[in-house]
């Protein structure tokens, strides 16, 4: 990690957005021009060396630190779906997996190459119990264990001694609403499974939604996408898309303008640094202030809240519309994997389509995934697993995405890993540099309460399901006389709506939900008061 990075982290795990540690970032030499050189117009060639990834919060193989760490948490690895009558090939962390559910209904996630002479279980056949290696015929349970060697007869005995010699590397897995969890870490060390909010709903209408949607990049740039709130006002704008090629990619296109309004973020760990709450301030209208509360949990889980929020009315304590996964394929691929919240409780406005939700497909934005949704639906139905283009520049509608671009093509785009030490921060980055740094310690063990173990134990303790603190906030609040008193409004609100979100942890679902709202309904009626006594407004010295 260079100094800039360093720096960076630090401004921002102080939980404030040191505007500094921005300034120092120029000291960084990744190609070895100085300052002066880099910013020299036409300088481009004292800036065309591009220097290594940061290892150390990007690889995921076996052995590496963050592979290791990693493999203490469960993860989904695919959606239901794609177990099918063959069994489904499979590489996450870098390993190759073969999953399959047997006649008997059970989930099994196995090495894939075979224990005997490594032949790919995909090409084997699934068994009433377990699954048979195509090549010579062994069979091997869901757990791993050889079941059956088919020796000649008058060899039963050494079949039976063989058998008994040799396991198949098997994980543990689960299924949950359409998608299959796995746990790739020490047996004796199993988590219990992470029941966020109780069973990942807060109202009896909530639908849980599968979908996962395969990105060609490394695991931490899309998941610093998360933390990254501020290119919503960039990416998804209506103003930004070329001549006019609409393509479902803009929150104007859903009714939803306020989300292109930039926000005034403020970044602040939660759960003793296991995560991080963003709260973003953007003014919907005159009369409404929108405060939207994204939460990440380490290493990589994201609760996102209702996007096509239109800021119309006053609405407090909304809660997540995406719960979501990134699970790293190998170094330079991964998925997006988790559910779409749906239901009249989080889509006020009715705008999710339960349709468009699934493999390689989400109803939220065009553009999350390589294929564009007319070439998803225009060949294939909504349950396909549809092959994935090899290369993001390779795909036949590669000028439309070029005219509307998504999440997937600025992500992937930052190269296959992105080059952390050629970056240069702005204060809105500050979010995403915290929970590198909350990763980067979580890596090294010096953030102990984001240990796997401590996260375990933290998890036994309260009952496996934690609060979230995902939430949309609609205040009606007015506009301030002045950019500044609007400033200072909008920055206590921010503050003052994670501070309540945060602290009723004893309380859980509805009666939390109940609190909180009145909390909200208080805050705003402070804020108003507030506001007529000119306590936002900037005082100057005398
Ligand atoms: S390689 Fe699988 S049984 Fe021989
Ligand atoms: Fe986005």
């Amino acid at each position: 990690m260079n100094k800039k990075m360093e720096q960076m982290e630090k401004g921002g795990a102080t939980g404030g957005i040191n505007t500094s540690t921005v300034a120092e970032k120029t000291k960084a030499n990744p190609g070895g021009a100085s300052k002066a050189q880099k910013l020299i117009p036409y300088g481009g060639y004292f800036t065309n060396t591009i220097p290594g990834h940061d290892p150390e919060i990007t690889e995921t193989e076996p052995g590496t630190p963050l592979g290791e760490y990693m493999r203490g948490f469960w993860h989904p690895i695919c959606m239901s779906l794609e177990l099918t009558d063959t069994p489904r090939f499979l590489k996450i962390m870098g390993e190759e997996l073969v999953a399959f559910r047997d006649k008997s209904g059970r989930v099994g996630v196995l090495h894939a190459h075979c224990v005997h002479r490594g032949a790919s279980l995909e090409y084997g056949s699934i068994q009433e119990r377990g699954i048979r290696c195509c090549y010579h015929g062994m069979v091997f349970d869901v757990d791993g264990t050889c079941l059956e060697v088919p020796f000649p007869p008058g060899e039963e005995k050494e079949a039976e001694r063989f058998k008994c010699s040799i396991q198949q590397g098997a994980y543990k897995a689960l299924e949950r609403n359409g998608l299959i969890f796995a746990y790739m870490g020490p047996p004796d060390q199993e988590p219990p499974f992470p029941e966020w909010e109780g069973n990942f709903t807060v109202a009896d209408t909530d639908e849980l939604v599968p979908f996962s949607n395969f990105q060609h990049c490394n695991w931490l740039q899309v998941q610093d996408n998360a933390a990254d709130n501020f290119h919503t006002a960039a990416l998804h704008s209506a103003k930004q898309v070329v001549g006019g090629h609409y393509q479902g990619t803009t929150f104007d296109e859903v009714g939803a303008p306020s989300m292109q309004v930039a926000p005034d973020m403020q970044f602040i760990p939660v759960h003793q640094g296991r995560g991080l709450a963003c709260a973003g301030a953007r003014r919907s209208n005159d009369d409404h202030m929108f405060i939207r509360v994204q939460h990440q949990v380490l290493p990589n889980l994201s609760l996102h809240a209702y996007t096509s929020e239109d800021g119309a009315s006053k609405k407090l304590f909304s809660r997540f519309h995406i719960i979501r996964w990134t699970v790293p394929v190998d170094n330079q691929n991964s998925k997006m994997i988790g559910w779409r919240v749906m239901g009249p409780s989080i889509d006020t406005r009715g705008i999710g389509d339960k349709s468009m939700v699934g493999y390689e497909t989400i109803d939220f934005l065009e553009g999350q995934v390589a294929m564009r949704r007319p070439e998803r639906f225009g060949k294939y139905k909504p349950e396909d697993i549809v092959p994935i283009p090899t290369h993001h520049r390779e795909r036949h509608n590669y000028k439309e995405c070029q005219y509307a671009p998504g999440d997937y093509e600025a992500i992937i785009s930052q190269r296959p890993i992105a080059i952390h030490a050629l970056e240069n921060p702005t204060k809105f980055d500050a979010g995403l540099y915290m929970f590198r740094k909350m990763l980067r310690d979580a890596v090294r063990g010096t953030n102990p309460a984001a240990s796997p173990q401590a996260f375990a134990q933290w998890m036994r303790e309260n009952g496996g399901s934690p609060n979230s603190y995902c939430s949309g906030n609609v205040f009606h609040l007015p506009k301030a006389n002045d950019v500044d008193e609007e400033v200072g409004q909008r920055r206590h609100l921010s503050k003052k709506v994670v501070e309540i979100i945060t602290s009723n942890e004893n309380l859980k679902g509805t009666e939390r939900a109940q609190i909180i709202q009145q909390q909200m309904d208080d805050l705003e009626k402070e804020t108003k008061q507030l506001l007529t006594q000119k306590a936002f407004q900037k005082k100057t010295s005398a």
